[in-house]
């Protein structure tokens, strides 16, 4: 199964200075552990922003000479990151920037998104390609945590939604 999975503020706002807008520890686990043991496909610049990379890592990048760390792979489309993830067997996620999700999106099964429930400064929005309105809501529920820059409290929607029609993957 192909699965996207990202967050967004209530202004479609999800990143801010190649990082995200808002700092909320628990929103970040539940990425972690939804992603763990998964194949994942990345833009460069959200992959360089990751401290921490996971084996089985595909960065997209047009730059053919650019080295990545040990254990993840460049590939030159969200096609061939998606395609080299899936021959891993393992679940795969997409998970952004924005230009990865805004090509991914036709190919992914799920789309794992949590709404942050307050507008937030930032410089990446949420692409609005993607037509979330027409899938299916699987899951819905919320929590209330602390935004640790403001001092606020922000309720997150953990939603999980189904594409209803899924593109076939072009082969290589
Ligand atoms: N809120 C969230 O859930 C979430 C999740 C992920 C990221 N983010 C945030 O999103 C922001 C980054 O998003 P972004 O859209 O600016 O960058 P990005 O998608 O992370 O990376 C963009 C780079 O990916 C490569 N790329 C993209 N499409 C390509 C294609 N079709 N073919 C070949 N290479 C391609 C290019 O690399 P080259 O320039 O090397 O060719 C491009 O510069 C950051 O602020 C990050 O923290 C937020």
């Amino acid at each position: 199964m192909i699965a996207a999975i990202g967050a967004v503020a209530s202004n479609d706002m999800l990143g801010l200075d190649n990082w995200l807008p808002w700092d909320i520890p628990e929103e970040l686990a539940y990425f972690e552990q939804t992603v763990a043991g998964a194949a994942l496909v990345v833009g460069r610049l959200t992959y360089e922003s990751m401290d921490v990379v996971p084996v089985d890592t595909f960065v997209v990048t047009g730059n053919e000479n650019y080295v990545v760390r040990p254990g993840c792979q460049r590939v030159d489309s969200v096609e061939a990151g998606l395609r080299q993830a899936l021959a891993t067997g393992k679940p795969v996620f997409v998970i952004g920037g924005a230009s990865i999700y805004a090509a991914a999106w036709p190919y992914c099964q799920r789309f794992f998104l949590t709404r942050i429930g307050k507008p937030f400064a930032g410089d990446t929005r949420f692409p609005e390609t993607i037509p979330l309105d027409r899938w299916t809501v699987v899951e819905d529920r919320q929590a209330s945590y602390l935004e640790r820059r403001s001092g606020e409290q922000v309720v997150c929607r953990f939603m999980q939604y189904a594409q209803p029609v899924v593109k076939t993957l072009p082969s290589a």
